[in-house]
């Protein structure tokens, strides 16, 4: 079956068809700027261009950075405010003339690495950590999501967590991969304590650089850099706007 996947990011949009049987995009996928401001009628034009492109017609799955319930948005941490309570599915399925499902975008980029990447097969506490403009996070118990955890917005030496230790806060401060593995190391420690993972899954941009910050890491539990990489968070919403999921 084939899906286009969304996902939607504080600077980037990006899309793709997916082939739900392999996990594979279909074709090459398509980045565009994040609207700014990047409020709903604008990014909803983006996303109608970004279909537009394809030619889709047919069922499409969207990442979202925020709390997403029943395809509302309930918060809005890198996206404008005005985001808070608007419904994405309808608005997006308004823009394109398509069937929508909208969910968290790290919910869609750990879907994707439990069925086709690094979590694949695995059971009991898997926790995948995306490393972005936020810090996103999905926790997976026995292969079956608990959707919108939000922790990149736990405190972490008295500031939100994502404030010190996403990859934007890498960029804005200038930080060596050092002070910033150092920073992200306390953030997993933080988790392992609350939550003891079997298994932690570093996903989003930073994670193609894993070799860069993986020594300053000293979790005890296993740590891998996810497998799908950049493309996860299209294929999750792929997979997670199938007609029977
Ligand atoms: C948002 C989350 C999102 C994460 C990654 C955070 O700021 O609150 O909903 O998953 O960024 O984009």
């Amino acid at each position: 079956m084939e899906i286009l996947g969304i996902d939607v990011g504080g600077s980037g949009i990006k899309g793709a068809p997916v082939a739900l049987e392999k996990g594979e995009l279909l074709e090459e996928r398509l980045r565009i700027p994040t609207p700014q401001p990047s409020d709903p009628a604008s990014v909803a034009q983006t996303v109608q261009d970004l279909a537009a492109h394809f030619a889709w017609r047919g069922p499409i799955g969207c990442g979202f950075p925020a709390a997403v319930q029943h395809g509302v948005a309930r918060t809005a941490a890198n996206v404008d405010d005005s985001w808070v309570g608007t419904d994405i599915a309808l608005l997006f399925g308004e823009a394109t003339g398509c069937p929508v499902r909208a969910l968290n975008d790290a919910d869609a980029a750990g879907l994707a690495e439990m069925a086709y990447g690094a979590g694949r097969g695995r059971l009991g506490t898997v926790i995948m950590v995306t490393i972005g403009t936020g810090l996103g996070t999905a926790i997976f118990i026995d292969g079956r999501l608990l959707p919108n955890t939000e922790l990149g917005h736990l405190e972490l030496d008295g500031h939100e967590a994502e404030i010190r230790a996403s990859g934007a806060a890498r960029k804005r401060d200038g930080l060596s991969w050092k002070t910033w593995g150092t920073r992200f190391d306390a953030f997993l420690g933080t988790l392992e304590r609350l939550f003891w993972p079997d298994l932690f899954i570093i996903g989003g941009g930073a994670s193609k650089k894993h070799d860069k910050f993986f020594p300053y890491l000293n979790v005890g539990c296993e740590i891998v850099p996810a497998q799908l990489r950049n493309d996860a968070g299209i294929i999750g919403a792929a997979l997670a706007a199938q007609p029977h999921g």
